[in-house]
């Protein structure tokens, strides 16, 4: 199809904003490589041609976030994170669930991976062996389509994952590099004998360390061995080679022209090998990272980047583009920190290091980005907290860590949560934890125990979690079933493809018929108070001009044990939120609230006045206030 003259001025000019983004990075890449100025042409044009394919409709929303850039950045936004099979069977059956989704306030979300995977054990999809099709179980690309279509009719955006570290074994490049294709076989790592496998062992770290131990994994057709970071199915591409990069970013035009609004870039740290380091964040990364969305921000600036990199808050910032890759780079990152530290302040009873974390790491602002805020999602919690933060609070890194994995086991005395190990590494200590929230945060076993009071205390701890990330300013991502409180999955050990996964306990299918009962009204179930508790976090948010992840946001010194404050500072004036991360009622002194900039004792998220005894505000067991 011809451009139109309008079109093709439009697109020299999107090419002329982010030239210098893209090629500079480029250059410093690949310059040195011998068909650098082939590979040069051919991306143009692969750009050139992906823009003269991109539908009409989309090509409107291109101009209209060009117009809205901070789109994903307003307080409006609510995302909704699901496995299409577990929440509607297949894609016609997500079209039955709109209604749904908008009547949560969702108007973000994330299909959970849907590109084709390999058969049987794919890791929950992200073993994806053809990025042009759809999981057959969920339907087909024009079913795909129909979907994006009918979400951006109701304003709803569609982030979808696209694996940048690797590939399936059988995706067709790692079929041909088999079969004894040299191209190919520049697209993956492999290596004749242990030499080089064994000299970068030294320093990476193993990600699963008990079901896929090592990095590399032998290949008997090759007789070679295969850089294989996460499991032996899964091949580490070279993108070292810079085919490798036109490739990828050929398909992530085609996803962009299917209708997909938030590209999940998956495992992205790993992307770039250095011998003698762990092989994660290396500056190429990002430099790779910016390219992409340049790419994206040309061919189509509908588009935005999650990146998807759980590390600790250091390592995490650049993804949100630091430095002189300001504004740059990724468009949302995961706040990882955001998560653990919310586990951290339940378990202890105190928010010290949530504040000093949360205080000390993190900028006030952010430009052209913001985080996506989550409590839950369909992988483990790991216990990101450094030596040097845990100590600045009096705790030992180790120490705080083997306390919240045994917490949330539930081995610890007197804990109120039923999870599982994943992830244990008996050389490093490392344990990580897999659960569903509702049952991490004490569902199950007040359930169990009839205890009424406990019942209580989890689900304000639900409401409560929903609340901090509806607050902190960035999306926040409502994972499915957090929503109606669902408890931990057991069924998962009868699969045989997903037993040695502890990660399944806490990927559910939807329990409609409990969505069905709590719709009809607050009967005062769990359910019941988390459902409508969750909703109305997210209708309040909408409803708070002052949670724009654009403005200045603070993290006071806490005003009292247990207390985590946040404030947002509003061109409009500032919000003051204030959680309590204990069973016990906990008083704020009004004098220290007014001083943190606010003029009223109203609270924005009840819409009622604060409770106030004596000038303190008052915060019920896990209370949660927003102040004006
Ligand atoms: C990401 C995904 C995780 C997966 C891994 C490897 O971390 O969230 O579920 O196992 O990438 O693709």
């Amino acid at each position: 199809m011809a451009m139109n003259a309008f079109d093709s001025k439009l697109f020299e000019l999107r090419f002329e904003r982010s030239r210098r983004d893209l090629f500079d990075m480029l250059e410093r890449l690949y310059g040195r490589h011998p068909d650098y100025v082939e590979f040069r042409n051919r991306l143009e044009d692969t750009m050139r041609a992906a823009w003269s394919r991109r539908p009409r409709d989309l090509k409107w929303l291109d101009l209209k976030r060009d117009l809205e850039p901070d789109w994903f950045q307003r307080p409006d936004m609510v995302g909704y994170v699901f496995y299409i099979d577990r929440f509607a069977g297949d894609l016609s059956g997500v079209l039955s669930k709109l209604d749904y989704l908008e009547e949560i306030g969702a108007n973000y979300v994330h299909f959970m991976p849907c590109l084709k995977p390999r058969p049987g054990d794919s890791d929950g999809g992200y073993s994806v062996m053809d990025y042009r099709a759809i999981n057959p179980a969920y339907g087909t690309m024009r079913d795909f389509e129909k979907v994006a279509k009918a979400l951006r009719n109701r304003g709803i955006s569609l982030c979808v994952d696209m694996v940048l570290n690797h590939t399936a074994r059988e995706h067709d490049w790692a079929k041909a590099a088999r079969g004894g294709d040299t191209v190919k076989q520049d697209y993956y790592l492999i290596y004749g004998d242990r030499t080089l496998p064994d000299a970068y062992e030294k320093t990476l770290v193993e990600i699963f360390p008990d079901t896929s131990p090592g990095s590399f994994t032998f290949d008997e057709t090759l007789q070679k061995w295969v850089w294989t970071t996460f499991n032996t199915h899964q091949w580490d591409l070279n993108w070292a080679n810079p085919q490798v990069f036109l490739e990828i970013v050929d398909i992530m035009f085609y996803l962009a022209n299917k209708g997909v609004d938030v590209l999940r870039l998956d495992a992205v740290a790993f992307m770039w090998k250095r011998m003698g380091t762990r092989c994660q964040s290396e500056p190429e990364v990002h430099m790779i990272l910016q390219a992409l969305r340049a790419a994206c921000h040309i061919v189509c600036p509908a588009v935005i980047h999650l990146e998807e990199a759980i590390v600790s808050p250091q390592e995490m910032l650049p993804y949100l583009g630091r430095g002189a890759h300001d504004g740059k780079e990724g468009n949302l990152a995961y706040h990882n920190s955001l998560m653990v530290q919310f586990w951290s302040a339940l378990a202890a009873r105190d928010t010290a290091l949530m504040s000093h974390v949360l205080r000390t790491h993190f900028p006030s602002v952010l430009r052209n980005a913001t985080y996506a805020t989550y409590i839950r999602c369909h992988d483990d919690i790991g216990w990101a907290i450094t030596e040097q933060d845990a100590e600045a609070v009096g705790v030992t890194g180790p120490g705080h860590r083997s306390f919240l994995s045994d917490f949330y086991e539930g081995v610890f005395p007197g804990s109120f949560s039923r999870g599982a190990l994943f992830g244990v590494n008996p050389e490093t200590g490392d344990k990580r934890i897999s659960g569903s929230f509702a049952s991490l945060a004490g569902l199950e076993i007040a359930l169990a125990d009839g205890d009424a009071a406990a019942t209580d205390n989890a689900v304000e701890r639900i409401v409560m979690g929903h609340v901090l990330i509806a607050a902190y300013g960035g999306v926040p991502l409502i994972y499915m079933g957090d929503e109606i409180a669902m408890l931990n999955d057991y069924g998962y050990v009868e699969d045989p493809d997903h037993a040695h996964d502890s990660r399944w306990l806490h990927r559910p299918r939807m329990d409609w018929d409990t969505v069905e009962r709590v719709r009809q009204g607050n009967d005062g179930s769990p359910e019941a108070r988390v459902w409508h508790g969750v909703r109305h976090a997210m209708a309040r948010r909408k409803a708070t001009p002052e949670l724009h992840a654009g403005y200045v946001i603070r993290v006071p010194e806490s005003p009292a044990k247990g207390v985590f404050a946040l404030v947002h500072e509003a061109p409009t004036g500032s919000l003051l939120c204030l959680f309590n991360f204990t069973e016990t009622t906990v008083e704020v002194p009004g004098e220290w609230a007014l001083a943190e900039g606010i003029s009223s004792f109203h609270d924005a998220l009840s819409d009622h006045p604060a409770k106030l005894k004596d000038g303190n505000v008052v915060l019920a067991a896990y209370g949660r206030v927003w102040l004006r």
